[in-house]
């Protein structure tokens, strides 16, 4: 049997150098490098000869320099004979690492310290790794302790439920009890409204622990509104006025109705608060043609608003307002629920909700509900082109001609699209059943929106007309008494501004 041949010195050097996952290097007793193998290139990418000679300080980053832990490392190896730790290093080009480190002071046979002996490893991925798994176990945990908070609160709620449930009854009984005596009968009315207050907030905690499954059906919000906002009304105070301005046709939604009660008596709730001194909410339904500009949505949907006259909603508050618990309110007065039940409404109905509060214009929270557009039949879509309001649409970009009939469309109108005043003229000669004509104001060759319209009223004083510019040009406009939306029209302010317009052709 052979035996191995010992490893003379530079058979030492060799097997040294080999090693490319560790950086081993000698330091000189003042912290110098000395020798350097092919792992410390690898992993602090400086050659042998731009290094050797060099302090080996500057591997270190320049807060650990300013501390003197360089110096103090080569101490601690010197006074225990080795120093160990971990911490961030700089490779040549000033990207960072985490290393772990060894440092072993080397002796002589008369004990004096001739240097020292480096290991460095590059365990990065390592600490990553490690450092991804704790914050995944952070979430879990997270997530464990929403869940028993679920569970408690729902089981809480629950219970609660049924207590107040009894209270209810018990002041219900007591009332026709109380024959007519006012003053028990002002007690009882008071109980009774406390108690009915609780279970709203019982159905917000039961809601928030995920133990109400919803309950989705096909509703017409047109037919639904009155009850609604007859609902809401009740919750209200009596100096805030309730309006409803509901589109005719909205599309149905798929939702659970009572969720969408709770939801809209939370919104009218927080208004309610948001205006001690009284002011005004406005309900408004309109059906809308998404394309990702509302939290990624696609389709068609429902855009339910409700806006309030009150201070509005600080912005520094506005991206918390949905958050659970979330409340501005003083204690007892308010759980930070009623907002959070309104979010995961929408959430689970596919939908989405937003708040905005631009500055002096209270608050407006708008729900986005999936809808389902109807097919029509050709014969009831001619039946419903008949009795369709018609709009002379005059514009000479086609594409922009193309956006304006979709969108009238998408209002109910019915549309037929010209594209100059010429064209116009000659239609309004020929069909004459129009009930508004929408004009551009800037038109190559020919009539101008402005003539145009002053042509029209000359012809046809009772059609309405409404212009429409790029060009803010509102002088000209108030000096002609003529109706005006700037270009780019959104869907709400065109159709207000037809609305307007067309109220008395209505009715
Ligand atoms: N219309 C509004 N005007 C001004 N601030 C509002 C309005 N709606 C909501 N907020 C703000 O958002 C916060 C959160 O509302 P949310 O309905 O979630 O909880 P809350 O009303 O405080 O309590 P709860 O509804 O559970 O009784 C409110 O405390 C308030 O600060
Ligand atoms: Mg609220």
């Amino acid at each position: 049997m052979r035996t191995p041949a010992p490893l003379g010195s530079l058979g030492f050097e060799k097997l040294v150098n080999a090693v490319v996952d560790y950086a081993i290097y000698m330091l000189d007793p003042d912290g110098h490098v000395v020798t350097w193998n092919s792992g410390a290139k690898r992993i602090k990418n400086y050659d042998a000869a731009e290094i050797i000679g060099q302090h080996y300080s500057r591997f270190y980053i320049p807060e650990d320099i300013a501390r003197g832990l360089p110096v103090a490392a080569l101490e601690a190896a010197r006074e225990i004979g080795r120093y160990e730790a971990e911490g961030w290093r700089v490779r040549k080009d000033g990207t960072r690492f985490w290393a772990s480190v060894v440092i072993d002071a080397v002796r002589d046979d008369q004990g004096q310290v001739v240097g020292f002996a480096k290991v460095t490893r590059d365990i990065t991925e390592r600490r990553d790794a490690q450092l991804q798994m704790e914050q995944s176990r952070e979430q879990l945990f997270q997530a464990q302790k929403m869940e028993a908070l679920g569970q408690l609160t729902g089981g809480v709620a629950h219970d609660f439920n049924n207590l107040l449930t009894a209270i209810l009854g018990a002041a219900e009984l007591a009332r026709r009890a109380a024959g007519d005596n006012p003053r028990l009968m002002t007690l009882l009315n008071g109980i009774a409204a406390s108690a009915r207050r609780g279970s709203v907030v019982t159905q917000q905690l039961l809601d928030f622990a995920r133990q109400q499954p919803l309950e989705p059906e096909e509703i017409d919000l047109t037919q639904r509104m009155g009850p609604i906002a007859a609902l809401l009304r009740h919750s209200l105070r009596g100096d805030i006025a309730l309006v409803t301005e509901v589109q005719t046709n909205l599309w149905p939604v798929e939702v659970d109705p009572g969720q969408l009660e709770l939801a809209l008596l939370n919104v009218a709730l927080n208004a309610r608060d948001a205006m001690p001194q009284g002011g005004n909410l406005r309900i408004a339904a309109n059906n809308v043609s998404l394309n990702r500009e509302v939290e990624g949505l696609a389709g068609e949907f429902v855009a339910l608003s409700i806006t309030d006259t009150g201070p509005g909603i600080p912005q520094e508050i506005l991206p918390r307002v949905f958050d659970a618990f979330f409340t501005t309110k003083d204690q007892g007065r308010g759980t930070g629920l009623g907002l959070c039940q309104v979010h995961r409404f929408a959430k689970h109905s596919s939908g989405a909700v937003t708040a905005r509060s631009p500055p002096g214009e209270g608050a407006t929270i708008t729900l986005y509900l999936p809808a389902r557009r109807p097919q029509l039949g050709i014969e009831q879509k001619a039946a419903e082109d008949e009795s369709r309001l018609r709009i002379l649409v005059v514009e000479d970009d086609m594409l922009v001609a193309e956006y304006a009939a979709e969108l009238l469309q998408e209002m109910g109108y019915a549309t037929r699209v010209v594209h100059n005043a010429g064209e116009a003229l000659a239609a309004l000669e020929r069909e004459p059943r129009f009930d508004l004509v929408f004009s551009d104001i800037v038109m190559p060759g020919g009539l101008n929106g402005f003539e145009l319209a002053r042509k029209i009223g000359d012809l046809h004083p009772e059609l309405p007309i409404l212009l429409t510019s790029g060009y803010n040009d509102n002088t000209t406009a108030r000096a002609s008494a003529l109706h005006i939306v700037p270009k780019p029209y959104r869907f709400d302010d065109l159709q207000a501004a037809l609305s307007q317009l067309l109220e008395f052709r209505r009715a």
